[in-house]
């Protein structure tokens, strides 16, 4: 992908695709629901499409017309045995929160996904689920897991070391199979879509401060899910705007869930024009229209609770920081180094690439602005938000910048280029 920057501003209206976490979601209960669930706004990349080729190989009838999608639920108890091992692409949400449905199958299964999923921790999911009575093997809790059917599963009272919405969603799932109450604790809030989704498909979730529990088994009623906008994909407009001179973009219908939405506050602590209109809230998820207009932005410091709230923006805050004046210090996100890449190494090597003062830390990394990038070749690792965050820099540097590995973008934005394009961008995809 070629990049030219350019500072005649990017303008006018846009939406952009489904929130990635909950279009997962809302497959995955829909197939143990009782009845037909209706999916609108879906998102129709490559991770969400990975759940959707996993529940029909476990013989539930789901069909897609662009971003709606009808999943036949099969029930709690209605999954059949894959035929082969199941695949999950690069997706995470998909090996983790399925690691917790398939716990409590009565067939044995294996699952798996690419290179970089066969390198991410499955231990902080498959530990707690053992404690549960899960049967799962794997070498060094690593993909393939190959999960075998268990007596029965019971409900634990677990504390997460890590605020994870993957594992607290994961042990949720088990818990709908397990006997008794399943209770997770978190160390900080993280996303909170599943606890929102199981109420709405009629699952009582006790929810306490950081704790969420659930009792099974339990009974799901299918119905009609609009998933918003992905505010995580939302976030690279938001900071292009922001850095290129003479922007104003409106984005319509973005996810503003308390638990996501750190990404707004951090860029206006920065000195960020944005607006956020508030929507009549008929979805079960609140929605805004947020407006956006190029700033003049100065450095912050991002740490502790706000960390999991803004976890998967990090990369494009940081290219946010590079432009700022004065430094940006991000701490307490270790967990940058286990997400579809090392991303405090991607960010720090791609903006030395570009010109920038960044430095990693032992849980983040501090960059230093200077509102002056120049183009370079970026090596995106495969992950499709450091591609993503290197091309907004890119529109705002000096030059042509040069993203390798581009076909990792659709695995949460389908038509990201497009969507710049629109706006004014001068994009080139490499196989246009
Ligand atoms: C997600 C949770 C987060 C996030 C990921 C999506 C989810 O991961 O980074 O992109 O949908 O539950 P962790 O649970 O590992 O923090």
């Amino acid at each position: 992908m070629k990049i030219w920057g350019f500072n005649s501003g990017l303008k006018g209206e846009t939406q952009v695709p489904g929130d990635k976490s909950i279009s997962h979601r809302a497959v995955m209960l829909g197939a143990l629901a009782e009845g037909e669930t209706t999916i609108t706004g879906f998102l129709a990349g490559e991770d969400c499409l990975a759940t959707i080729a996993c529940f029909r190989d476990m013989g539930v009838t789901i069909t897609r017309q662009g971003s709606t999608v009808q999943v036949q639920g099969a029930g709690l108890r209605g999954l059949q045995q894959p035929k082969q091992p199941l695949y999950v692409g690069n997706s995470g949400t998909t090996i983790r929160l399925l690691l917790g449905i398939l716990a409590g199958q009565a067939f044995p299964s294996v699952i798996n996904g690419d290179a970089s999923i066969q390198k991410r921790p499955m231990a902080r999911v498959a530990k707690p689920l053992r404690l549960m009575g899960a049967r799962i093997d794997s070498a060094g809790d690593l993909a393939p897991l190959t999960v075998s059917p268990a007596e029965n599963l019971t409900g634990i009272d677990y504390l997460l070391p890590v605020a994870s919405a993957q594992v607290k969603s994961s042990l949720l799932l088990a818990g709908l199979y397990a006997k008794g109450v399943t209770s997770v604790t978190e160390p900080a809030p993280s996303r909170d879509h599943t606890e929102i989704m199981l109420e709405a498909f009629g699952v009582p979730i006790k929810r306490q401060g950081l704790t969420a529990s659930v009792e099974g088994p339990v009974v799901l009623r299918g119905r009609t899910i609009a998933v918003p906008g992905d505010i995580s994909s939302a976030a690279f407009l938001l900071v292009a705007a922001l850095i290129i001179p003479h922007s104003e973009v409106i984005i319509r219908k973005v996810g503003i869930n308390r638990t996501r939405s750190g990404i707004i506050e951090v860029l206006q602590a920065m000195g960020g024009n944005i607006e956020v209109l508030q929507h009549e809230n008929q979805l079960t998820e609140p929605v805004a229209d947020i407006i956006v207009r190029s700033s003049k932005l100065r450095g912050v410091t991002v740490a502790g609770d706000m960390i999991p709230r803004l976890i998967d923006e990090i990369p494009v805050i940081a290219i946010a920081a590079a432009f700022a004046e004065g430094e940006t210090v991000i701490r307490d996100a270790a967990e940058l180094k286990v997400k579809e890449s090392n991303r405090i190494a991607a960010m720090v090597q791609g903006l030395t690439a570009m010109g920038a003062d960044a430095g990693e830390l032992n849980d983040g990394l501090v960059i230093r602005g200077s509102n002056s990038l120049h183009g370079a070749q970026i090596n995106s690792r495969g992950d499709h938000r450091i591609a993503m965050a290197f091309a907004v820099a890119g529109l705002a540097a000096d030059g042509e910048t040069t993203i390798d590995e581009e076909e990792c973008i659709p695995v949460s934005f389908p038509g990201f280029a497009d969507v710049l394009r629109q706006l004014g961008a001068n994009v080139q995809m490499d196989r246009e």
